[in-house]
């Protein structure tokens, strides 16, 4: 799909994966709605690329996200690629009563975030078609690692794309995953690796942004960033003992 000229609409776009990708879009001639709580991160976006157009958004506040759809319908008339990339980082196991608010918190941003914007810009993409729909996942959606609501989230996420995919396809909507590994960003300091040989295996948001942009013009399915990260799910879906022995020991 040609990009230049159309209209994206990126969640999370205030920092990290989110501020690249609207920024890479831009510069690939789209008008880039970008969302975020932050405004002034937005706006600073904005005066760097006059083809980035802030706007105020919590994913996780249902009026919010109808607010977005309708100001990118009225605005642009159109929603080409929707990247739904606003995530945190839970930091908590879940050991007890304690960890559930924390475990609800980021299944309402990471997973429910994406499916209000799905849900609400559903029409105008449908509209715009052909379209996409970047569902940005992780790696520790496809394998168990890290913290489990977390995990659950990104699982979720794929899952919700999996099962659209082909609904939406046969209305012009390709609903795609991202799924990244570890990248150094506010929210994901990636601390534990810091010092250590696997520091090496970290990618930047330019890296995640660019295959955003990539796939926002294939359409296809998954894409793992960096590739070699498949090489681990493969492993944990052929040899799933294997991957269990490994992750009791760790
Ligand atoms: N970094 C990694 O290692 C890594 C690996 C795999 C997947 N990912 C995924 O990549 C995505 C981007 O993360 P990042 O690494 O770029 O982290 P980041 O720099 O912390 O960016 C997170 C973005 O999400 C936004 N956000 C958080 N809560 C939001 C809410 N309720 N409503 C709207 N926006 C919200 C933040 O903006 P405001 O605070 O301004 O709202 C920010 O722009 C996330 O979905 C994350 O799970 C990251």
């Amino acid at each position: 799909m040609e990009l230049a000229g159309k209209v994206a609409v990126v969640t999370g776009a205030s920092s990290g994966i989110g501020a690249a990708t609207a920024q890479r879009l831009a510069e690939a001639g789209m008008h880039v709605v970008a969302a975020a709580r932050r405004r002034e991160r937005l706006d600073e976006l904005a005066a760097a690329d006059a083809r980035v157009h802030p706007f105020t958004a919590d994913v996780a506040d249902p009026d919010a996200v109808r607010a977005l759809a309708a100001h990118t319908a009225a605005t642009f008339g159109a929603c080409h690629v929707l990247v739904n990339n606003a995530g945190i980082n839970a930091g908590r196991r879940l050991q007890g009563p304690a960890d559930l608010d924390e475990l609800a918190r980021t299944l309402d941003v990471n997973l429910m975030g994406a499916a209000r914007c799905m849900a609400e810009l559903a029409d105008l993409l449908r509209a715009s078609a052909p379209a996409r729909v970047i569902n940005v996942g992780s790696v520790a959606g496809k394998v168990a690692a890290g913290m489990p609501g977390y995990g659950a989230s990104k699982f979720g996420l794929v899952g919700l794309s999996e099962h659209a995919r082909p609904r939406w396809l046969r209305d012009g909507v390709a609903v795609c995953q991202v799924n990244p590994g570890f990248v150094r960003t506010e929210g994901f300091p990636q601390r534990g690796l810091s010092g250590t040989p696997a520091e090496r295996i970290i990618a930047t948001a330019d890296d995640v942004a660019g295959a955003i942009e990539t796939v926002a013009r294939s359409g296809q399915a998954e894409r793992t960033v960096p590739r070699w990260y498949r090489a681990v799910v493969v492993l944990r879906h052929v040899a799933a003992p294997v991957w269990r022995l490994a992750g009791s020991r760790l």
